[in-house]
């Protein structure tokens, strides 16, 4: 069973072991370390149950943490829309865990939060996560032409979004 929880210090050497992986860095943004620490981890828990708008939660499954998933609201005039992002331990990739850990989000943020619109950039590499997306009920909403530089590689970034339904 996949589950969403909070990221607790006991997590901190799983979240090291797993994030420590170029095939993740290179679908992150560039300040998901590489290579990625003990010391990264811990920071990164603290940074979560700290203070400040992200809500981000550990992906697990029966025994143990195996992933992220989480959103961060955007500020100013886009305050009701949040960005989504996730990213799960190699060992663990393509058995629906990420899929499931996004539905857990979506019932979260509508439940939550005053969150009406969560987007998700993808770059243009990463057919797994936009199909997690598409199954997730997102839609591609525009091809960011030459968005980011990943890598030294200049890329477009897929945007895909999921808007509050209207009861
Ligand atoms: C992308 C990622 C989140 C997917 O997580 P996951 O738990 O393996 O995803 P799921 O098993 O829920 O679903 C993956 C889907 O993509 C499909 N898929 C996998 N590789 C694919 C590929 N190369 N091309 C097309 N589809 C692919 C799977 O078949 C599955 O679809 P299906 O259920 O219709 O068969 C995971 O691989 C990961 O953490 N990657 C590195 C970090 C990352 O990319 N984060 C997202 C940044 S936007």
């Amino acid at each position: 069973m996949t589950t969403i929880r909070p990221i607790v210090k006991e997590d901190a050497k799983r979240i090291a072991k797993y994030a420590n992986n170029r095939e993740i860095w290179l679908n992150l943004r560039d300040y998901f370390p590489h290579p990625y620490s003990l010391d990264d981890a811990y920071g990164f828990v603290e940074m979560v149950n700290g203070p400040g708008s992200n809500k981000i939660f550990a992906i697990a499954n029966e025994e143990a943490f195996i992933g992220v998933v989480g959103i961060h609201p955007l500020t100013d005039i886009y305050g009701r829309t949040a960005e989504l992002g996730y990213w799960l331990g190699e060992p663990y990739w393509s058995k629906g865990h990420v899929s499931k850990a996004v539905e857990l989000m979506i019932d979260y943020t509508w439940q939550e939060t005053d969150i009406i619109r969560i987007e998700a950039g993808v770059f243009d590499y990463n057919p797994a996560s936009m199909r997690v997306l598409e199954k997730c009920g997102f839609y591609e909403e525009a091809i960011r032409k030459n968005r980011l530089i990943k890598d030294g590689k200049i890329c477009d970034e897929h945007m895909y979004v999921l808007l509050l339904p209207i009861s």
